[in-house]
């Protein structure tokens, strides 16, 4: 990749303002490789190296793919209003990076999020024109049967939807849990599904986005880190998914 000044790539990675990261380059505080440097304009692969600032080591990322397993309590709105957002889960040099949640899960559901800097990442996730699966465990207050689940794939009416909504896929996977498939996210979907069929949903996580599995990350509630190449390619959605429209 193409060389970049030192101050230019610790800035670039939301460590600071670019005086900020010059001081910080000609005190000592930053090493390539192990290595002190202190010319703040010396260029650099930034792919190839790794970089230390006052004792954390960084790799330079030109966008960053994070996913998240959100806990309850946390709102994934820019501004939150009645709980705190997501965003203080992540690290200061991530959120000066302006990382952005992919879609919104709700401040009670849990499990899998993504989030980025990269706009066109976002918009492929987050547009129901990408049909990018997401899988939901629907822990309801009743038992449920495979009566309810065929409801869910054959389709239902929500209060202001035109056309009934059906789930990509549906089944029991336990007495009173529905897992639930869909390629859409409209408001409260699969809360407003499970009240359709007429359940209460009690308690909501989301399990896999495309073929990226939450048990497959062994991340703690409330941890978050970077995706690999090789999960950030099991995102997408399966080959001969129909057109939505
Ligand atoms: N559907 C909901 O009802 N809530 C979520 O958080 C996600 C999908």
């Amino acid at each position: 990749m193409k060389a970049l000044a030192l101050e230019k790539i610790l800035q670039s990675q939301g460590y600071g303002s670019r005086k900020w990261c010059r001081e910080r380059i000609e005190g000592g505080d930053f090493r390539v490789d192990g290595q002190v440097f202190t010319d703040p304009k010396f260029q650099i692969d930034p792919s190839a190296h790794a970089f230390t600032v006052y004792e954390e080591t960084f790799h330079y990322h030109e966008h960053v793919y994070l996913v998240l397993n959100k806990p309850s309590g946390y709102e994934c709105s820019r501004s939150p209003t009645r709980h705190p957002g997501v965003l203080v889960l992540l690290s200061d040099a991530m959120r000066r990076r302006e990382v952005q949640p992919v879609g919104r899960l709700d401040h009670d559901t849990t499990g899998l999020l993504l989030l980025s800097d990269d706009g066109g990442f976002i918009h492929r996730q987050s547009s129901p024109k990408y049909h990018v699966p997401k899988t939901y465990w629907a822990h309801t207050s009743e038992i449920v049967s495979e009566g309810d689940a065929e409801q869910l794939k054959q389709g239902v009416r929500l209060n202001d939807e035109p056309q009934p909504i059906a789930a990509l896929s549906s089944k029991v996977i336990a007495p009173q849990t529905l897992e639930i498939v869909l390629s859409e996210g409209k408001y409260h979907q699969v809360k407003r599904m499970i009240a359709a069929i007429g359940h209460h949903c009690a308690r909501l996580e989301r399990v896999a986005i495309g073929k990226l599995t939450l048990s497959s990350l062994t991340l703690p509630e409330g941890s978050w880190r970077h995706l690999s190449e090789e999960e950030r390619a099991l995102l997408v959605a399966p080959p001969n998914t129909p057109p939505l429209n």
